[in-house]
């Protein structure tokens, strides 16, 4: 196996003998199921991030007393990169996930990464792999960098040791037939994060105690939950892996980022976009009331979910406390389409990015 040094930061690359693009259908990707030929991987110990590499995706040994299998010290981030033209693969706010990624890292006392090393880590994967880089309109590479605690040792403290890795995986159109409304549903007795815990972190944790929840929604006939702060069970904060946004009127609604809430990078970009256009923005608290309200005087004009995943989601119907919210759409709303039709154009570099969002690498 060759072993050679292609990237600007010294990694290490041991390029595949093998690929397995030929097991990948690209007409019929399904999420997370089929992962390109490299991965990124680099160690913590003594005290320092050790040489960077990059692989052929695998396996690998975990001592059945890392930190991670017990208690949870892992941290990872979810971003995507688009096919342009037979030159060029867009990566999507590489910086924002990245500041995001290390902000999580803080919390969770994982040692943080330079943007360099990540930077460098995504073009070389993506010059490696483009040809897993799916070209269809509305598919893309998922990417998925991830730190977990590898230390051999039990104590319920920090590890020492840590492991870093990125895959990437070609995903399908989230909308392949038409966009599908979601319906939400508030918890009976659960909540997701309290101000303070690690809710506004992308942490292991946090998902595998939303799984409970997310399947009673699911058995009651919804599609996901819809969480309530966890002090007062009033306002609202997010769903599933989405944040949430109310058109009231001619003002855009986003519960405010109070420390339990995950900084989503599609609502960022939502937001921008709702500012760039002129309309009244709002980052505040929003109770469940309110919007019951809002819906019953007519003042309700869009609900919708924004995350990598599907870019917005509409929301059709809403239930609490045996009431509910029918909003009943097909498609999402006139915001929340051109919302869509913005982000995912200039994903695509079909149309020019004035926000310096996209991160081109030429293939
Ligand atoms: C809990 C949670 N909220 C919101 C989001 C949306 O964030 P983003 O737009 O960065 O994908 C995600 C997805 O990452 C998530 O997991």
């Amino acid at each position: 196996m060759m072993n050679e040094i292609i990237s600007s930061t010294n990694i290490t690359v041991h390029p595949t003998e093998e690929s397995r693009i030929h097991e990948v259908d690209f007409n019929n990707l399904v999420f997370g199921k089929k992962f390109s030929d490299h991965m990124f991987e680099m160690k913590f110990s003594e005290g320092v991030w050790q040489e960077p590499v990059i692989k052929p995706f695998g396996t690998f040994e975990v001592t059945p007393a890392s930190n991670v299998l017990h208690y949870g010290q892992a941290v990872f981030e979810g971003m995507k990169a688009f096919y342009v033209d037979e030159n060029t693969v867009n990566i999507y706010r590489p910086e924002t996930h990245h500041e995001r990624f290390n902000h999580s890292c803080r919390r969770m006392c994982i040692p943080e990464t330079s943007y360099e090393t990540f930077i460098d880590a995504l073009e070389t994967l993506i010059r490696l792999d483009h040809q897993w880089v799916p070209k269809k309109n509305g598919t893309a590479l998922y990417i998925r960098p991830f730190i977990f605690a590898s230390d051999n040792l039990l104590a319920a403290r920090s590890s020492d040791k840590f492991t870093y890795q990125i895959i990437t995986s070609p995903v399908g159109a989230y909308y392949a037939e038409g966009f599908n409304p979601v319906s939400l549903t508030t918890p009976e007795k659960y909540v997701r994060a309290v101000v303070g815990g690690t809710g506004n972190v992308k942490t292991a944790g946090n998902y595998a105690a939303s799984f409970l929840p997310a399947q009673k929604a699911k058995e009651k006939g919804f599609t996901q939950v819809l969480w309530l702060d966890a002090k007062e069970q009033k306002y609202i904060e997010e769903v599933g892996t989405m944040n949430i946004h109310f058109l009231i009127g001619d003002t855009l609604i986003t519960p405010g980022l109070n420390g339990s809430i995950l900084p989503g990078v599609t609502r960022r970009s939502v937001i921008a976009l709702a500012k760039e256009w002129g309309y009244n923005v709002e980052e505040r608290k929003i109770s469940i009331d309110e919007v019951f309200e809002a819906y019953e005087d007519g003042s309700l004009k869009e609900v919708f979910g924004s995350g990598t995943a599907a870019v917005v989601s509409p929301v059709g119907l809403i239930e609490h406390n045996g009431k509910t919210i029918e909003l009943d759409r097909e498609k999402p709303g006139e915001f929340a389409q051109k919302c869509f039709d913005e982000i995912t154009d200039i994903q695509y570099g079909r149309k020019e990015d004035q926000f310096g969002w996209v991160h081109p690498v030429s293939i």
